[in-house]
């Protein structure tokens, strides 16, 4: 049962037996809601196009609305087709959506398998804040397309192959963490990475990357290294894959934190057999040509990648609309960050055919992700009818506007971030007589970001503000579990039977419109890529209870059958709340 599409279909109805135009009526929630619960301007488009009188038209297609007591029907100007939902047909809803396994929500019509791609993770780097963003989107992404009833496979796609496997064994090596595997004769399987702990790791990788920007004989023996690694060679091969073990742990714990879940842990190292085999398809159908030594797809389409007249010689060439060739061979035979990306979607339709791939990174990377994919239609590595998608979100930017930093302008740890997020829920907490509980406090102050990034467009950037995100009331992720456990509160104190819903004041319609516009707000997220509606929808139903209990005094009630009532739609309201924030990533508390 979805209210929306009820009308729709009325109004068509009358249209069709009216002999006009019937297809594509667009009924949506009212923004004028002391007026009326839904609005329908179809009249006053069609009405332009014959050149009639739209409120004329409004009332001649009104008066044709075949009788209903779920709804009623009336004109406003210029030629509105306004609709108020009757009591008996809310509860109707409410009841359907108390019973229905999906809350309501919209199901798609053809569940599809989506591979989301997301986190980001590399080895041996810690996360920092700028890797926050992509697990939080994409695991929000991956859950609404579960929500309404798509298959889902997520993998991390660790960056597990770049120079930085180089560098962080030869600087163990030379701090002297490795002297055992070095040693002649030496029993590499039997040997463990003693005293290697995260926290040399995370000191290890940046002195390194720091001195190969200062030292090109340092540089040349890191570049040495990763090559070793890549050919398999030892100590080098299982120094590496001890690290790489000693990292995973570590990112899926900081991933936990985040409540973010992925069925794989692949990386780019896992498309590397596939590499050559791809690079040959490329060269094969004439796609490749060479360029400077290397070997480049174009890829730019009609009106991108046009050459700006230079003003003088040694100017260096500029584009308009630039979409530059996909480099797929460095002049010296290295693989590069597109070619492993494509080799991926190789082997993802060998292994798994999804119908689309949804990537979740910064926007930095979007010329990048254009390439990878243009590269693989033409190259017919992705069937036709296969969806690929990117999904670029902007910067977390802090209270000055500027990207997030420490107070000395260094890198902020993705741990500190919700170390920071745990101390402050906490603080709250503590004021409001609870004391010590760390894994509530994880929930409420990592909710409250999550619910602070969703509730943006993703593709803007926006400011990390934590007072504003963990304010108990508002549009925040807490004010959402607070109704939640409120509601919990009311529950366990009433002698609640779950029964019927039976709508009968003002404030009880309310918040079954609002769990109504709740429902029909996962597609319209689903369409657009976004969470926001969700998250709107959430607070709007959160606020429409918070109304309802202000009003009334449930567990004083006296007529016992109302009161059973008005309980059973406050577990609705939990039901669909919680439903929510399951979607959005976000844990639900018992109490707060
Ligand atoms: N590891 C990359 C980074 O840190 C992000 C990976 C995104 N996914 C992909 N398939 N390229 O920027």
């Amino acid at each position: 049962m979805n209210l929306r599409e009820e009308i729709s279909k009325l109004i068509s109805i009358s249209l069709s037996d009216l002999g006009l135009n019937s297809t594509d009526v667009a009924v949506v929630f009212s923004n004028r809601p002391q007026l009326c619960d839904f609005q329908c301007n179809q009249a006053m488009i069609l009405a332009k196009q014959l050149n009639t009188n739209p409120n004329e038209l409004a009332q001649k297609i009104v008066s044709n609305i075949k009788k209903t007591d779920d709804f009623e029907f009336f004109v406003a100007n210029p030629g509105f087709i306004n609709v108020k939902v009757t009591f008996k047909a809310l509860s109707k809803y409410c009841n359907f959506v108390a019973k229905d396994k999906n809350y309501g929500i919209e199901q798609v019509k053809k569940p599809r398998l989506i591979f989301f791609d997301y986190g980001g993770a590399n080895v041996a780097k810690e996360l920092h804040v700028g890797h926050l963003r992509s697990p939080i989107v994409g695991e929000a992404l991956k859950r609404l397309h579960i929500s309404m009833g798509d298959k889902t496979l997520a993998d991390v796609h660790l960056g597990d192959y770049g120079l930085q496997m180089g560098l962080t064994v030869l600087q163990l090596k030379i701090d002297g963490y490795l002297d055992e595997f070095f040693k002649k004769n030496a029993k590499i399987d039997c040997l463990e990475l003693k005293n290697v702990t995260l926290d040399v790791l995370n000191d290890e990788y940046p002195k390194a990357s720091k001195r190969k920007d200062e030292d090109a004989k340092f540089k040349k023996l890191a570049d040495d290294f990763t090559l070793f690694i890549q050919q398999k060679k030892e100590p080098y091969f299982t120094i590496y894959n001890k690290i790489k073990a000693l990292s995973i742990k570590e990112i899926q714990k900081n991933y936990e934190l985040l409540n973010c879940g992925f069925d794989y842990y692949f990386g780019e190292s896992d498309a590397q057999p596939y590499i050559n085999s791809t690079v040959q398809i490329f060269v094969d159908k004439g796609l490749a040509r060479e360029s400077e030594g290397a070997l480049v797809v174009d890829v730019a389409q009609e009106g991108e990648h046009e050459p700006i007249p230079k003003k003088s010689e040694d100017e260096p060439q500029r584009y308009k609309n630039p979409m530059p060739p996909a480099i797929i061979k460095k002049y010296n035979g290295g693989d590069l960050y597109a070619t492993t990306d494509i080799a991926t979607i190789v082997m993802r339709n060998r292994d798994f055919v999804p119908d689309e791939i949804v990537y979740v990174t910064d926007n930095r990377q979007c010329t990048h992700f254009k390439q990878v994919f243009r590269c693989c239609k033409k190259a017919g590595i992705s069937p036709e009818g296969q969806k690929l998608t990117h999904i670029a979100f902007g910067t977390m930017n802090g209270k000055d506007g500027k990207p997030f930093k420490t107070r000395s302008g260094g890198v902020v740890r993705l741990k500190d971030v919700v170390g920071l997020l745990i101390d402050k829920a906490n603080e709250k907490l503590v004021s409001n007589g609870i004391v010590g509980d760390s894994e509530l406090a994880r929930k409420i102050g990592v909710g409250a970001m999550k619910f602070g990034d969703l509730s943006n467009t993703i593709e803007k950037d926006y400011v990390f503000d934590i007072d504003k995100f963990l304010s108990f009331d508002g549009k925040t992720g807490p004010y959402i579990q607070y109704t939640i456990a409120r509601i919990n509160s009311i529950l366990a104190k009433s002698n609640f039977k779950n029964g019927q819903i039976n709508i009968q004041t003002d404030s009880e319609r309310n918040i079954a419109l609002m769990i109504a516009k709740l429902s029909s707000s996962y597609m319209l997220c689903y369409n657009a890529y976004s969470l926001n509606s969700l998250c709107l929808a959430a607070f709007d139903l959160a606020s429409a209870f918070s109304t309802l209990y202000s009003n009334q005094k449930i567990l004083s009630m006296t007529d016992e059958k109302a009161q059973q009532s008005l309980l059973s739609l406050c577990l609705l309201v939990k039901n669909c709340l919680s439903k929510a924030l399951w979607t959005l990533g976000i844990d639900t508390v018992e109490k707060m």
